[in-house]
């Protein structure tokens, strides 16, 4: 009924026809209560009419005036023709559809691996600090038996030329009467040179060449004895001198860092 009402226009011819027959068979006095209530009137004739004839509710357009694109010129060969099977055509669909999926896989990929390269990269330190962080000595301006003190990395290197009278002690030492149980071979590459960081192990004062009991280092802060190899051998200091990476070029020049 709902659905009758809303939309009156529907049944509108059906009312006009039948108005007059109707009206004659309902009592006058009710008549004229529906000619006052002309909108009452309506909707009950509305109703009854539904009942009596049952229309469709709408009718359905074929829009056969609105004009449909061709899109034939975006569309692949292969199913320009409506009438034949899209089966027909399956295979070279899917190998389209994996190519194109495959191809931006490896795309993504090789963008994924250049970011994180990039920004690993970017962590790292740049060429000029790297360039700071070495330090190239001549080898030749070291005197035998003399030890010689350089920056590197804001700390103090030693760089001891040794004779071969403390090459040959320091190679004696028996590892097991030292704290920090280390053989001169573990600790130089060339037994005539020593490569050390000059930085006392106990508490970081600045120890002196060529002094103390062993004839090696000597940290006047609390009385630590290093050998010539730069191991500890008496005092507080619990380690030796640390050793930092350091190549020979040639015979001349040394390379640390
Ligand atoms: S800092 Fe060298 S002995 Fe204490």
């Amino acid at each position: 009924m709902m659905s009758t009402v809303t939309r009156p226009g529907v049944i509108l011819p059906y009312y006009r026809a039948t108005r007059n027959t109707f009206k004659s068979l309902v009592f006058p006095g009710a008549m004229e209560l529906f000619t006052v209530a002309g909108k009452a009137e309506l909707l009950i004739y509305q109703c009854c009419l539904s009942f009596l004839f049952p229309a469709p509710a709408g009718t359905r357009l074929a829009h056969t005036d609105i004009k449909i694109p061709d899109f034939s010129d975006y569309r692949r060969p292969e199913v320009l023709d409506p009438r034949k099977s899209s089966q027909d055509s399956s295979d070279t669909r899917k190998a389209f559809s994996y190519m194109l999926t495959g191809a931006t896989a490896v795309v993504g990929v090789y963008a994924a691996k250049t970011v994180v390269t990039q920004f690993v990269t970017s962590m790292s330190a740049s060429a000029d600090v790297l360039a700071l962080s070495k330090i190239e000595i001549k080898l030749s301006d070291i005197p035998e038996g003399k030890n010689m003190t350089f920056k590197w990395r804001g700390k103090p290197l030693f760089v001891r030329h040794r004779t071969e009278k403390e090459i040959s002690t320091e190679e004696a030492v028996n590892i097991g009467e030292l704290r920090d149980p280390q053989h001169d071979k573990e600790r130089v590459i060339n037994p005539k040179w020593v490569v050390v960081i000059g930085v006392c192990t106990h508490l970081g004062c600045v120890p002196i060449a060529n002094a103390g009991d062993f004839g090696g280092y000597y940290c006047p802060c609390h009385g630590s004895h290093y050998d010539a190899s730069g191991r500890i051998r008496r005092g507080p200091a619990p380690l030796n001198l640390e050793v930092p990476y350091y190549e020979f070029l040639d015979d001349n020049t040394l390379v640390v860092g």
